[in-house]
């Protein structure tokens, strides 16, 4: 698929309205949507937009590096491409292709256990994978699944706590929205497809958590178990109060994901970027902080740099440029980023990412 003749997407959002015009409604409406009334939703973008980041003049600075480490490896950017399930659903290429892009573009890309692609497939590709992970009531199949990741070379682990049922997508619901049958979570068990397809209108086996192989029951407990078990480093995702981050360091973990899912989970819940400079402040230099939900520039970068964040992750953007144009689309998109970052970074007169993250932020209205 080649990207749909036109003017050439200048920002992420530009992938927006091509994405929009190449998906079936129920699709877009799949990975556009929230849950609820989608007041989560719309308050990630305010929350950012309302970041002001107070700029330093006469720095010196000519071209900043956006080299970072997270997790202790170098990235060429402090960006990571977040788990999103069936990538086959808005281009066949699927899960390899944003994998690709992600490695051409030296950030680590997150593969979600509900991938539509087999994990040993994504890191053939050749890109820094970090595995992320939904609990399964069968201990022994968690153990099976992080070694089965741990041989595919896997970089770290990511275990997503924000999900103990599926939000309510409104939008799915309508559109009794359902996945294709030849879409199969191909990292489950047995590729468990009649799992996938639960009988209930909705997306994914989580939608019916009682009879997945999913445990919503996930508690701390078993996350140090996972983490006494898996020498990777250990991200725990979808993290807002700041004392579950403090015991999600307590635990184990490496880094936090201050995240509300996009949207796509509780609603009603504050917008990430609220929140993460109270985790921050909570966790100190006890683990690296990152933030998700509603990024879409490099600006956006800066804020939650500037907000203490060591990196960002990218959601939507990304399948929005992997349904426009596969790989090369989704190569586009991050260059685009890297720039934006490059440009913001020069603007507000730091060096590097580190140097962000001692900016001042105040209020925008
Ligand atoms: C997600 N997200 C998600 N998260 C996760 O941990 N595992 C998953 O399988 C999925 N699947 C998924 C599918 C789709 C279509 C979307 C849009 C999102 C959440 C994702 O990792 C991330 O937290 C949000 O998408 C970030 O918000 P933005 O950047 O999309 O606003
Ligand atoms: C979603 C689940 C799969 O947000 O994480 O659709």
């Amino acid at each position: 698929m080649e990207i749909t003749p036109g003017p050439a997407p200048v920002c992420l959002a530009d992938f927006a309205t091509l994405a929009r015009t190449v998906l079936p409604p129920h699709v877009w409406d799949y990975l556009d949507g929230g849950s609820g009334a989608e007041v989560t939703l719309s308050a990630n973008r305010r929350a950012l937009d309302r970041v002001g980041v107070l700029p330093r003049v006469l720095t010196g600075v000519t071209t900043p590096r956006l080299r970072t480490r997270l997790l202790g490896r170098e990235y060429a950017m402090p960006v990571g491409v977040a788990p999103m399930a069936y990538q086959r659903l808005v281009h066949p290429d699927g899960e390899p292709a944003l994998a690709a892009a992600a490695r051409a573009a030296e950030v680590p890309y997150l593969a979600s256990i509900l991938g539509s692609t087999p994990i040993e497939q994504v890191t053939a590709t050749g890109a820094d994978v970090w595995f992320q992970l939904y609990w399964l009531r069968d201990r022994s199949l968690v153990a099976d699944l992080l070694a089965r990741v741990r041989a595919a070379g896997c970089r770290a682990l990511v275990v997503t706590v924000d999900v103990p049922v599926l939000g309510r997508r409104l939008r799915d619901l309508r559109n009794t929205f359902r996945l294709p049958p030849e879409l199969v979570p191909a990292n489950l068990p047995g590729g468990r497809d009649d799992l996938a397809h639960g009988g209930t209108p909705g997306v994914t086996p989580l939608s019916t958590p009682h009879d997945s192989p999913f445990a919503p029951a996930l508690s701390w407990a078993d996350l140090r178990w996972l983490g006494e078990r898996c020498d990777l480093p250990l991200v725990v995702k979808g993290i807002l109060d700041p004392a579950d981050a403090v015991r999600a360091v307590e635990a184990g973990a490496q880094a936090v994901v201050v995240s509300n899912h996009g949207g796509r989970q509780l609603d009603g819940v504050p917008a990430s970027a609220t929140m993460l400079p109270e985790v921050v402040t909570a966790v100190g230099d006890r683990c690296e902080v990152l933030l998700d939900s509603g990024i879409r520039g490099g600006v956006d970068v800066l804020r939650a740099l500037a907000m203490g964040a060591y990196g960002v992750l990218v959601g939507r953007p990304m399948l929005w440029a992997l349904a426009v144009g596969g790989q090369p689309a989704a190569s586009t998109a991050l260059a685009l980023l890297a720039d934006e970052l490059r440009d913001a970074l020069a603007l507000a007169g730091c060096a590097d990412p580190v140097a962000a993250r001692a900016l001042r932020t105040v209020p925008v209205d």
